[in-house]
């Protein structure tokens, strides 16, 4: 280990070394382009310490460590020479205003491009859509080139600079992602880095026997290292396949598998995959993708003896992703996608590696909250595990396209009294519907026979009741669901961070059971939360007599709340002690303003007493938002399930 001088002085010596060395290769590039050359060797040269420094923690013990570091380099002057002009002034804006996303005009959307709109063309076509909506983000799920049967949704990637042909190509792609930028859309996609598919040209080569291609991965010609990992890993897919390992008929050998045995977990122990990747990276980023969502980072890195979760290299490995960035396409931003213990959710975010982070544990709390009808974890953990480093933000949702874990921290439950093992199987019987009064209609994802252990699939609307509420129920049920879609979706558009909705959410579209007859589906239920968008129900979306235009009409006000009032964006967040254990209460505040927002969770009327109101200075404050009312005593009365806003 070097001490920080030598650190710097060596950090010094390589750059002075390697420049030249740089400069001298790409004299063309640099002739047809001295300006830019001289602010991107700025960036190099700004950067460079930070990124040698992590490059050396997790290469320096390679004897070709400057091998593969010169490579890098190289591969970063070629993205930077590649890079269309009008990303170059993305780049020049975002780093004058590097907190652009932290506005209360943010909200996010995320949605499957065949599933939603065929094809990019017509995704393209749904821009009036997305801008009706309000949305400034837009996630397309994995529209890469994958194995024509199974492929995850997409999450098996055979290039990452190909696009599924059927849903048009990376020309159409860059196309959408100016067009999407011209009216106010950030592009957001996956780096799927953790693992490619079997059909990779990576992956064909290892297969084919060369040496150099299977280092990208994790092969072993016997079960003895295997056997020794797995002694200590989780099985992730644990229907799909036990353990972690794959054995391959065609090498006849062991291939590390965390997730479906066609999905190849990459050996980031070898720089050459490190390089690689980040090639694929900038050229996404050059194609006009201005937020990577970093899939499954808690598993990248492997070692002997660990869980190979969350371990410190997976963070220096995505600090030098970020480092890559900075220099070669200083607009993009990564969100990381750990759905892992909040402890562990939280390393992930900051200005070095992760500036955006999905929060599941807001996503499972607000479902556990409908369950329970009791705001304790709730409340417990915006209290304790939401506020971030300021540069940063939260992706809240209610849904996304995978299941449901529920990932809160049984230390904090126990706090409260509530065993969370316990809980958690609570929890899944009622999501299943097998909790008697439960309103939800959820499946089992990867129910685990030796644990009995499972996570839940099922769209929002299902979820909240309004698939059973419809088929059993009545009216009645139907208004109590629609109003728990809204009371969850108005949390996430209040609390601060970004917003995103998974599409399809906004006008209560329930679960599709036709995966059931689909062989590349039937054992994954997550497919029953994925349906095709149905545009005769979303032309519904402005009948206040419809369900649908209930749902989107009401989600609409919420978010025209979120763009009106500029306290929703920063700012921050404080809990409000409402005194009643149904009902949620946070302050929203920055500067001057100071908006509440109460949430009932229960399903009847509830109070919140008036000296809350006074200890609060919310006497004289204007309800924005709900049907509360005050009592002769002053108490503020919420109507079932109601979410009110006081500011
Ligand atoms: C992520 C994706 C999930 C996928 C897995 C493997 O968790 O969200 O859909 O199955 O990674 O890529
Ligand atoms: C992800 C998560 C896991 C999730 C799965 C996708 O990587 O860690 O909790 O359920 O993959 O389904």
């Amino acid at each position: 280990m070097l001490d920080s001088t030598q650190l710097e002085r060596e950090t010094t010596r390589t750059f002075n070394r390697l420049l030249p060395r740089i400069e001298q290769g790409a004299p063309d590039l640099i002739s047809a382009d001295p300006k830019g050359w001289h602010e991107f060797r700025a960036r190099l040269e700004r950067h460079f310490p930070t990124l040698f420094n992590l490059y050396l923690q997790l290469y320096g013990g390679h004897y070709d460590f400057y091998f593969h570091l010169e490579d890098l380099i190289k591969s970063l002057v070629q993205a930077w020479a590649a890079r269309p002009a009008n990303l170059r002034e993305l780049d020049h804006a975002r780093e004058l205003n590097p907190l652009w996303f932290q506005s209360n005009q943010m909200l996010g959307g995320v949605c499957y491009v065949d599933l939603f709109a065929e094809d990019l063309e017509g995704v393209r076509a749904k821009i009036p859509y997305f801008k009706e909506l309000g949305l400034t983000y837009l996630h397309l799920m994995p529209l890469f080139k994958a194995p024509e049967k199974e492929n995850d949704g997409g999450y098996a990637v055979s290039s990452y600079r190909e696009t599924e042909p059927k849903l048009g190509t990376m020309d159409q792609l860059s196309s959408l992602a100016c067009d999407l930028r011209a009216a106010g859309i950030s592009l957001v996609v996956d780096l799927v880095f953790n693992h490619t598919s079997d059909e990779h040209e990576w992956a064909k080569r290892a297969k084919a026997g060369d040496a150099d291609y299977q280092d990208f991965y994790r092969i072993f010609p016997d079960r003895i290292m295997p056997d020794a990992y797995e002694r200590t890993l989780r099985e992730i897919f644990p229907d799909e396949h036990s353990g972690a390992f794959t054995y391959r008929t065609e090498i006849n050998e062991w291939v590390w598998t965390t997730f479906h045995s066609y999905q190849w977990d990459l050996n980031y122990d070898n720089p050459a995959v490190f390089n690689r990747m980040a090639e694929e990276m900038l050229f996404l980023a050059n194609q006009g993708v201005e937020v990577l969502r970093l899939d499954a980072v808690a598993f990248i890195w492997k070692k002997l003896g660990t869980s190979c979760e969350n371990l410190p290299e997976a963070h220096t490995l995505i600090q030098a992703f970020n480092a890559v960035a900075r220099i070669a396409a200083p607009a993009l931003l990564f969100k990381s996608e750990a759905i892992v213990h909040p402890d562990d959710v939280v390393k992930y975010i900051s200005l070095q590696e992760c500036q955006l982070s999905y929060n599941p544990l807001l996503m499972a709390l607000l479902c556990n909250t409908l369950a329970t009808r009791q705001v304790n974890l709730l409340s417990q953990a915006l209290a304790t595990r939401f506020k971030i480093n300021s540069g940063t933000a939260w992706v809240n949702y209610v849904r996304v396209h995978d299941d449901i874990g529920w990932t809160f921290s049984d230390e904090d439950s126990a706090l409260l009294g509530i065993n969370g093992n316990d809980h958690r199987h609570f929890l899944n019987e009622f999501y299943r519907g097998r909790f008697p009064g439960s309103f939800a209609r959820g499946l089992p994802f990867q129910e685990n026979p030796k644990t009995g252990d499972c996570r839940i699939s099922g769209t929002c609307a299902s979820l909240a009741g309004l698939e059973k509420a419809l088929s059993e129920e009545g009216p009645n049920e139907v208004e109590l669901a629609i109003r728990r879609i809204h009371l969850i979706h108005g949390i996430i558009l209040t609390v601060g961070g970004i917003p995103l909705i998974y599409l399809g959410d906004e006008i209560g579209t329930l679960n599709d059971y036709g995966y059931r007859d689909n062989p590349a589906h039937e054992n994954d239920s997550r497919w029953a939360h994925r349906p095709r968008a149905d545009w005769e129900r979303y032309a519904h979306r402005n009948n206040p007599s419809a369900i649908e235009g209930c749902v989107y009409q009401g989600l609409r006000k919420l978010i025209g709340l979120r763009k009106n009032h500029p306290v929703f964006a920063t700012g921050n967040l404080e809990i409000i002690e409402t005194g009643n254990e149904h009902v949620l209460g946070y302050l929203r505040l920055q500067e001057n303003n100071r908006v509440a927002v109460f949430g009932n969770f229960s399903d009847v009327e509830q109070i919140v007493p008036a000296k809350v109101l006074q200890q609060y200075h919310l006497i004289d404050k204007k309800q924005l938002n709900g049907f509360s009312k005050i009592s002769s005593h002053g108490d503020l009365i919420l109507q079932p399930l109601d979410f009110v806003v006081l500011g």
